[in-house]
C-alpha cells in the first residue's frame, strides 16, 4: 500500500488532501470488515494491498457491543440440528422475505466458521467436555447459539483483530468516509476525513467493501452508541447509485434498559441492550401486576418467542397500564443462583451491580429499543452491489434476515459474508488502481468542495439538536406500531429536518459537530427509505407492524428496493422473493419449533 500526498493531483482550487492508493479498501473495522480483510489476504493478496478503516479507535467497533452469541448448527447439545434447520428457522422468523440463497450461504458455512474461530483462539464458553457450548436464543428450534459469556462480540472481534495482525493487515483508525468514488458502474475508491487532523483523504482503489454497520440508531431509543449505526453504510452505497432493500424492517429488541431518565447515573443507559441471553438462560418477564404475561401472548415459546412478538407484547403491557414506573416491564433471573449468573452473564451482572442492582436478587426493568436494521444494500451472492467492485456486508447488506432477525444471526452473517466477499475479491487479482483525471474533476473535486463548504459553516441550527429531532421523529412515526397517517406525517417532518440540515452551525473538521452534520445526511437517506417502505408495505410482517393492516398479506411476499430517481428523490420498486432449496423446504415442512418448557 502506498500512502502519499500527491501535489500533482492537488489542484490549487481544491482543499489539500492526502491520497492513498490501495487496491482493496475496507470501510468498517468490525467483525465483517476484519473477516473480509483476513480472507483477502489468506487467499493470496499482499497485505500491503489492503486497508481496513475504522471511524473510531482500533478494536472499538460496534461488534464489541454484541453480547449473547453467534449461531451455527454445531449440535453440541442437540444433534438433530443441522444447517437446513438453521436456514428454516431463519426464513420462518424472517417471514419468508429473506433471500433463501443468502440464508444458505450463512447457515451452511457457520459450523466451519465457528471452528475456525476456535482455532484462532476465540474464548468460547465450553461444556464440561470442552466442546463449544450452545444456548437457547429466541425462536430457534435447537440450542444453536455459541457464546463467550455475554461478551461474544468483544471476544469475536479480539480474535479477528489478532488474526488480522498476525497476517500484517494494515488498519487505519479515526477516518470517516463521506462519499464513494465510481467510474461509470465501477467503484474506484472513496473520499473521507481524517478525524484527528481534519485533512481530507482520497482512497484510490479497485475494490471497496462497505462493512460500516446499519441504521438502528436513527431512532432515539437504541442499543448502539450515538455515533454508530447512523446509516453510513447504506447511505454511502445509495448515494453512489446502488439500490437499498427491505429498509422498512427495523428490529426492536424487546429488552433495552428502562431507566429513570432524570437520574444522572442511569440516564445514559436508557435503551442499552440487556442481552437475550438473560431470557435464553431462563429469565422471565413480569408486568407490574406480577403476571408472567408471555403466557397470554405465546404459551409455547414464552419469553423466547421471536423478538418482534416479545417486543410488541411488552409495548402492549405498558400501553395498557401494566408497565413499570420507567415505562417497561420486569426481567427476572433471580431464580438462578449468583454463581450461574456471573458465569453465563458476567457483563450484565457487572453493569447492573455497578448501578446498585443485584440481578441474582431482584429483577431489572426493560422495554423495547431499536436494535438492528434488517434492510440495507441490495447485493448478490458474493456481497457485491449493483456497482462493480463495491461490496456491502454485515449489517450494511440486506437479504439474510427478511422481516425479522434471529438473535445470534448478525454475528454469523458478519463472518460468513466477510469470508465470501473476501474470497471473491482475492480471486479477481486486482492490480494497482489508477485515479482517473476525470474522476478527480467530476467526483473528488465536488466531494472536497462539499467538505470545505460544511467546515465552519454558520447557520441557524445546532447539528446535535437536528440529529435528535430526526431520531424522535423516527421513534414517533415509524416505531414498533405504525399506520399510514403517522408514516405520512413522519415524511412531512423529515422534509423540515432536511431543510434544517442545510442550515447548520458547524465547527472545524475535527469537531464533533462536523461529524454529526455528516451523520445527519446519512440518517436522512435511511429514514426516508424506512418511512417510504413502511408506508408502501400495506400489511404487517415480522418487525413491520401496521395497525391499519394488521395481517400478513401473501401478495406482499416481495422485497421493496430503493434507488435514486432520475429526476431526484427516491424511487421504489418491488421484486418477488426466490423459493428455498429442496433441502431447506424439507426442514421447513417438518415444522421444527423451540419448546420453551425444556428450559424449566
Ligand atoms: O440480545 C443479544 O444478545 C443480541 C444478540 C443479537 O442481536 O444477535
Amino acid at each position: 500500500m502506498e500512502s502519499i500526498a500527491d501535489p500533482e493531483l492537488t489542484d490549487a482550487t481544491l482543499l489539500p488532501y492526502e491520497q492513498v492508493d490501495v487496491p482493496v479498501l475496507i470501510i468498517g473495522a468490525g467483525a465483517a470488515g476484519a473477516r473480509a480483510a483476513i480472507e483477502v489476504v489468506q487467499e493470496g493478496t499482499d497485505p500491503e494491498d489492503v486497508i481496513v478503516l475504522g471511524k473510531r479507535g482500533h478494536g472499538d467497533a460496534h461488534t464489541t457491543w454484541a453480547r449473547g452469541g453467534i449461531n451455527g448448527a454445531l449440535g453440541t447439545h442437540d444433534p438433530e440440528d443441522d444447517w437446513t434447520v438453521h436456514a428454516a428457522d431463519t426464513l420462518d422468523e424472517g417471514h419468508f422475505v429473506n433471500d433463501p440463497s443468502k440464508v444458505e450461504t450463512v447457515t451452511k458455512q457457520m459450523p466451519e466458521r465457528l471452528h475456525e474461530l476456535d482455532d484462532w483462539g476465540m474464548n468460547y464458553s465450553r461444556t464440561d467436555e470442552g466442546e463449544i457450548d450452545q444456548r437457547y436464543f429466541g425462536a430457534q428450534s435447537f440450542r444453536r447459539t455459541a457464546f463467550a459469556g455475554d461478551h461474544t462480540g468483544e471476544s469475536l472481534l479480539d480474535t479477528l483483530v489478532e488474526r488480522a495482525q498476525s497476517l500484517s493487515i494494515p488498519y487505519r483508525e479515526n477516518v470517516m468516509i463521506t462519499s464513494l468514488l465510481t467510474e461509470g458502474e465501477t467503484a474506484t475508491g472513496a473520499v473521507g476525513v481524517d478525524l484527528d487532523t481534519g485533512k481530507p483523504v482520497v482512497f484510490n482503489s479497485n475494490a471497496v467493501v462497505l462493512a460500516a454497520g446499519g441504521y438502528a440508531a436513527i431512532y432515539n431509543r437504541h442499543t448502539s452508541r450515538d455515533d454508530e449505526n447512523n446509516g453510513d453504510g447504506p447511505a454511502l452505497a445509495y448515494q453512489a447509485g446502488a439500490r437499498l432493500m427491505d429498509m422498512e424492517f427495523v428490529q426492536f429488541h424487546p429488552t433495552g434498559m428502562a431507566v429513570d431518565e432524570t437520574d444522572e447515573e442511569w440516564a445514559s443507559w436508557s435503551g442499552r441492550l440487556v442481552t437475550e441471553a438473560v431470557r435464553g438462560e431462563g429469565g422471565r418477564l413480569h408486568n407490574s401486576e406480577g403476571e408472567r404475561f408471555m403466557k397470554r401472548y405465546s404459551p409455547d415459546q414464552m419469553e423466547l418467542d421471536a423478538r418482534d412478538v416479545v417486543a410488541r407484547a411488552i409495548a402492549q403491557e405498558v400501553a395498557e397500564g401494566r408497565g413499570t414506573e420507567n415505562g417497561g416491564v420486569y426481567l427476572d433471573i433471580s431464580h438462578r443462583d449468583a454463581e450461574f449468573i456471573q458465569k453465563r452473564l458476567p457483563r450484565m451482572y457487572e453493569r447492573f451491580q455497578s448501578l446498585g442492582v443485584d440481578m441474582a436478587e431482584e429483577p431489572v426493568e426493560v422495554a423495547p429499543t431499536s436494535h438492528y436494521g434488517m434492510g440495507g444494500v441490495a447485493v448478490d451472492e458474493t456481497g457485491e452491489t449493483d456497482i462493480d467492485g463495491l461490496f456491502a456486508i454485515g449489517e450494511t447488506m440486506a437479504g439474510v434476515h427478511g422481516a425479522n432477525r434471529l438473535g445470534g444471526n448478525s454475528l454469523a452473517e458478519t463472518v460468513a459474508f466477510g469470508t465470501v466477499a473476501g474470497r471473491t475479491i482475492a480471486a479477481r487479482g486486482l492490480g494497482s488502481p489508477v485515479l482517473d483525471e476525470e474522476v478527480v474533476e467530476t467526483q473528488v473535486a465536488p466531494a472536497l468542495a462539499t467538505l470545505e463548504e460544511l467546515t465552519n459553516r454558520e447557520g441557524q441550527y445546532a447539528p446535535r439538536a437536528v440529529f435528535e429531532e430526526l431520531q424522535s421523529v423516527m421513534w414517533d412515526h415509524a416505531g414498533i406500531l405504525r399506520d399510514g397517517e403517522t408514516l405520512e406525517s413522519g415524511l412531512e417532518k423529515l422534509e423540515t429536518i432536511r431543510r434544517k440540515a442545510q442550515d447548520l452551525t458547524v465547527g472545524g473538521r475535527t469537531s464533533q459537530s462536523f461529524e454529526v452534520a455528516i451523520d445527519i445526511q446519512f440518517m436522512l437517506v435511511a429514514a426516508t427509505a424506512v418511512l417510504r417502505g413502511a408506508l408502501e408495505r400495506e400489511e404487517s410482517r415480522g418487525a413491520h407492524y401496521r395497525t391499519d393492516y394488521e395481517e400478513i398479506d401473501p401478495e406482499w411476499q416481495q422485497n421493496i428496493h430503493f434507488e435514486q430517481a432520475d429526476l431526484g428523490g427516491m424511487a421504489t420498486s418491488v421484486e418477488p422473493v426466490e423459493s428455498p432449496s429442496e433441502a431447506v423446504q424439507a426442514a421447513i415442512d417438518v415444522g421444527y419449533e423451540l419448546d420453551y418448557h425444556q428450559l424449566e
